[in-house]
């Protein structure tokens, strides 16, 4: 990396987590989309020294969507921290995920599970997510006040994952609280620390180990009847998923699953205390389809994922060179007024919302967008219906994550 265009927006740091403490740096993000697209960030002491970020939706697609040249694999899809040395210990074995995977190998891993999240297997999935929402909401009611986030927001997702992959509901609970250890290691609040989410790491690869032994103990009458039967079934083409890979899997999927919707739900829910008049309209008229499209554009729960250029390629002006790292910024993207219709604008009517908050297309775009959708739809459904005129009772605290865009607590009264 020579010549490149920096990133004009004096000490933004897009590593600090604190630099998204207090939300995301929405004027910071308009800066670079107008001034500088695509433009070096410096990152000392980190593999590379630093990375290029990307901030144009058109650009996040066209990275998204070229994987010979931008690879997940390299350097895996998360924000590289470390120098070359601990970053590789690292990477061994985090590249079992099919998130840190490059074609072939990775369409391989995505078609075992690729049935279980299409439409038609969500569609059959609906009457039981309509039924943990009444529950939820029922228990919520009953508390009058409380944290959305605990009450509502993130058991959903949790159920609902859970539901999908076979996990028994003794063990929902454990779920849930490692999936947190895991993901709020960058926020003090949380009591996390990146020591302490390497743990719930490992106890949650304990929990899939035991699971998977109980699977071969009193196996599925059909590989399909659960997504534990479905992995431990599976070929990747060289043969079955070793116990360790099972596991990986596992993680992947109850991760993924649950912060990011839960935090979808949760922004959602704060948009429409923020814009009361479309809390009306939704209510009104129950645009469900795309009011969830909305919400999940306007929370975009996922702040950035990396890549690593395999060759040299010109993007945006900028000559990125192999072996630079490319980051991909779908909260900056989903505000570019360039590809989207007054993008500042909380609208559940939208059309025409192609957001990025899933991914720019390509292969690894979300695997559970649809699941993430229907659940967003009920919900809010479900919230409408029962209890229209919940409101806020004090200011939504958010996560301080570079990588997650997260609400921790919201507190609100129900009735
Ligand atoms: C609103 C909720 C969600 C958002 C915003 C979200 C966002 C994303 C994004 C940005 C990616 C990366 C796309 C790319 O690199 O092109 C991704 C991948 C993924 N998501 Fe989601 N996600 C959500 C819900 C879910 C749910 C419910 C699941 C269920 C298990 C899930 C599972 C995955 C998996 C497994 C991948 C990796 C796919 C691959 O590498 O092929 N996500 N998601």
């Amino acid at each position: 990396m020579t010549t490149a265009a920096r990133c004009p927006v004096a000490h933004l740091d897009l590593v600090d987590p604190d630099t998204f403490a207090s939300g995301l740096p929405f004027e910071a993000f308009a800066t670079l989309r107008d001034q500088a697209p695509v433009c070096w960030h410096d990152q000392p002491g980190s593999w590379g020294d630093g990375f290029w970020v990307v901030t144009r939706l058109e650009d996040v697609r066209t990275v998204s969507r070229t994987p010979e040249v931008f690879s997940s694999y390299a350097r895996g899809a998360l924000l590289t921290l470390g120098n070359e040395a601990d970053e590789e210990l690292a990477l061994a074995m985090t590249r079992q995920l099919m998130l840190n995977m490059d074609p072939p190998e990775h369409g391989a891993y995505r078609q075992i599970v690729q049935r279980a999240f299409n439409p038609r297997t969500i569609r059959g999935l609906e009457g039981r997510l309509q039924e943990f929402a009444d529950d939820i909401v029922d228990r919520a009611l009953a508390k009058g006040a409380g944290d959305f986030v605990q009450d509502v927001a993130a058991e959903l997702p949790l159920l609902a994952i859970c539901e999908l992959v076979g996990v028994p509901a003794d063990q929902r609970k454990a779920v849930f609280e490692l999936s947190n250890r895991m993901i709020g290691f960058d926020d003090p609040e949380l009591g996390g620390s990146a020591a302490e989410a390497e743990v719930a790491m490992a106890e949650m690869f304990g929990m899939a180990h035991a699971l998977a032994q109980d699977k071969h103990a009193r196996p599925a009458r059909s590989p399909d009847a659960d997504l534990i039967s479905t992995l431990l079934q599976a070929d990747t083409g060289q043969g079955a998923l070793t116990p360790d890979q099972f596991a990986i899997f596992f993680v992947l999927l109850m991760v993924a699953g649950n912060e990011t919707t839960r935090n979808a739900i949760t922004h959602g829910m704060q948009a429409f205390f923020e814009h009361p008049e479309q809390w009306e309209l939704f209510k009104a008229e129950r645009p469900l389809e795309t009011a969830a499209e909305e919400i999940i554009r306007w929370a975009s729960p996922i702040i950035q994922f990396q890549r690593t250029a395999l060759t040299d390629y010109e993007l945006g002006g900028q000559q990125i060179k192999a072996e630079d790292r490319v980051v991909i910024y779908y909260s900056a993207a989903n505000r570019d007024e360039r590809s989207l219709l007054d993008p500042d604008t909380f609208d559940i009517s939208r059309v025409d919302n192609e957001h990025v908050a899933f991914g720019g297309g390509g292969p690894h775009f979300c695997l559970g967008a649809n699941l993430a959708r229907a659940e967003v739809r009920i919900l809010f459904d479900t919230i409408a219906r029962r209890m229209p005129a919940i409101a806020p009772l004090a200011a939504p605290r958010p996560l301080r994550s570079n990588f997650v865009h997260g609400i921790k607590e919201l507190q609100v009264r129900y009735a």
